[in-house]
């Protein structure tokens, strides 16, 4: 029987709610699949920050390095700025550990009602391949001349063959694997040196896939064609800045943040991957027990995907779209309900 080692972070106001709610469902999944796993939980966060100014201990990495995978919940405090949190936790396991690939599924399941009109169960399922190590989230830049009005911000996007390769090859096999259909994001009418580069790349590794359609998209036409047409994507694969933004309006068309899983992935042996719910740490509802589990839920589906454990993988995605379906079912307020996150994941259990 295999036992996996998973490294926890539940992070900071949401992020623990949900981690902690979900994990008796996805201990309940692995044990109907045969298979067991231990958590270790990592208190890091902005509470720590906040103590000793470090998002995580020096040797953060070291520790995690030996999980097979990692669990985040959130980031984020409305009293440290956002880039401390950002820069201080998740870029650095994202870039150290080489999880280049940040996958975000998009689903609108039955159940759930669509902001957009007419869109209906099954009508939008998409997934983003947003690249994760580099791109216009690298660290190279600077300000000089602080406080005088001649001050000057430089920040530089990174834009490497092999980072740019690895990623749309990822997906390319994702598409080949599922429809056939891949979407290109760029800017690459104003962005003549990296995008002009990305679009290279895309001809170049679609010559190995001849069975998968391209389009490009530019960014701005592809926020516009997520809300008008987004019943024709099936695969997009995007820069790290583009990917982000995109992710959250492929959220907003399928329903809630509260329903939106992601993984960053490491593809090879090298390092563990991290799972978490695309959300924040939604101080706005933080302590009212309302937080929606299913994020989170559907991301312990991918990380069991991930880890080759397809049933228990398989049995959470199904329990959500099962309970999504169910009128009757209790569902947090963010998707039209009045029950709390504990009643969720207990209707949940019996789903399974
Ligand atoms: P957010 O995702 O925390 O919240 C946006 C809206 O969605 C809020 O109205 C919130 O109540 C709602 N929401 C989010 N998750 C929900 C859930 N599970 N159930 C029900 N409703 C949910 O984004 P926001 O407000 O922009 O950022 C808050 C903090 O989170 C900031 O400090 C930000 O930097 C951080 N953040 C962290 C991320 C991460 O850890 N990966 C991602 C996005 C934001
Ligand atoms: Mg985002």
């Amino acid at each position: 029987m295999d036992a996996y080692e998973i490294a926890v972070i539940p992070g900071d106001g949401i992020g623990p709610e949900v981690v902690d709610a979900a994990l008796p469902i996805v201990a309940d999944a692995a044990e109907n699949a045969g298979f067991s796993f231990e958590t270790t939980r990592f208190d890091w966060g902005t509470e720590r920050y906040l103590d000793r100014d470090e998002m995580m201990p020096d040797d953060g990495l070291d520790r995690l390095s030996g999980f097979d995978s990692i669990f985040l919940g959130a980031v984020g405090h409305p009293e440290v700025p956002d880039h401390v949190t950002l820069h201080g936790l998740l870029l650095p396991i994202r870039k150290g550990f080489d999880q280049y690939v940040c996958k975000r599924p998009n689903v609108l399941f039955e159940g759930i009602e669509s902001p957009l009109r007419g869109y209906g169960a099954g009508d939008v399922d998409f997934v983003v391949y947003r690249e994760n190590t580099e791109g216009e989230y690298a660290s190279v830049g600077g300000r000089e001349h602080r406080g005088f009005d001649h001050e000057t911000a430089v920040q530089s996007a990174l834009f490497t063959r092999r980072g740019t390769e690895r990623i749309v090859r990822a997906a390319f096999e994702a598409a080949a694997e599922r429809e056939g259909r891949l979407t290109s994001i760029t800017k690459s009418n104003a962005q003549a040196h990296s995008m002009v580069f990305w679009d290279d790349v895309v001809e170049d590794v679609a010559a190995e896939f001849p069975s998968v359609e391209v389009e490009r998209l530019l960014v701005d036409a592809a926020a516009m064609d997520l809300i008008r047409r987004p019943h024709e994507f099936d695969v997009l694969v995007a820069s790290n800045l583009f990917g982000d933004i995109l992710t959250d309006v492929g959220a907003q068309i399928t329903g809630s943040m509260g329903l939106a899983p992601s993984g960053n992935v490491h593809p090879g042996e090298s390092y563990p991957s991290m799972f978490e719910p695309v959300h924040g740490s939604a101080p706005d509802i933080v302590g009212e027990g309302v937080a929606n589990p299913l994020a989170t839920v559907l991301s312990w589906s991918m990380l069991f995907e991930e880890l080759g454990e397809i049933g228990a993988a398989d049995a959470l995605w199904n329990a959500v779209t099962d309970q999504l379906a169910d009128e009757d079912a209790p569902r947090t307020p963010d998707i039209g309900g009045t029950a709390g996150t504990g009643a969720v994941v207990a209707d949940l259990r019996s789903r399974l």
